[in-house]
């Protein structure tokens, strides 16, 4: 872990040691790894339990890999084309009562569905691997790609998954970033007893 990542406070190193790199290896991955991160995913919170989130994936070696990388924008297809596995998130948009009644919006779905994106990038972590969260992504073309309703489920977010390679194998405008970010202290986002906007 860099300086940059010096808790204030214990936590499990995890936390901080997860990071969204860039550089990955080009390698393939097992289909029982990622399983992993989709079971941790599962195992996330959702109000009611409704547990709106979805994903659809490829492993490189899958015949539709580069579909997936082409459901990226310009700028991340750049460096997640060496990822093992493209993920996309997506959230349904409401209920589907089992008792007839009308379905309602589920306004929570956006929340949930990060709930889980973050167990999964968790578990990526534990792992040894990269998970890197995009919203830089090409909705129409997902929705056209994978035959997603508009009506039925937003598309959130995609994931590069990979091994981390060094960082001299990126694109050389990627390279000054690629590295552990700080974050703001507590004191500017967790106020006892009152709030500071
Ligand atoms: C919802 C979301 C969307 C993001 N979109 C992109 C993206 O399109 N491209 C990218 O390179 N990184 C993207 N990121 C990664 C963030 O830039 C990164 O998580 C943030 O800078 C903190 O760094 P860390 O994940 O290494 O701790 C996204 C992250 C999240 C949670």
């Amino acid at each position: 872990m860099t300086d940059e990542r010096k808790p204030d406070h214990p936590i499990d190193p995890i936390f901080a040691e997860r990071w969204s790199a860039r550089s990955l290896t080009g390698e393939t991955m097992p289909e029982s790894d990622i399983l992993s991160m989709f079971e941790a995913a599962r195992w996330a919170h959702s109000a009611a339990n409704r547990q709106p989130w979805r994903f659809s994936y490829a492993l490189r070696g899958d015949a539709g890999f580069e579909r997936y990388v082409d459901f990226l924008d310009d700028g991340n297809r750049e460096w997640a084309h060496k990822a093992a596995a493209v993920v996309i998130v997506m959230a349904r948009r409401q209920t589907r009562p089992a008792d007839g009644t009308a379905p309602r919006p589920i306004g929570t779905r956006a929340f949930d569905a990060g709930c889980a994106v973050q167990s999964f990038t968790l578990q990526a972590a534990m792992l040894g691997y990269i998970a890197h969260p995009m919203a830089g992504i090409l909705p129409d073309r997902i929705r056209a790609g994978l035959g997603v309703a508009e009506e039925d489920y937003d598309i959130e977010a995609a994931i590069a998954v990979g091994r981390l390679a060094p960082r001299d194998e990126l694109p050389e405008r990627f390279r000054e970033r690629e590295k552990k970010s700080p974050r703001l202290p507590i004191s500017e986002t967790a106020f006892r007893g009152g709030f500071k906007g």
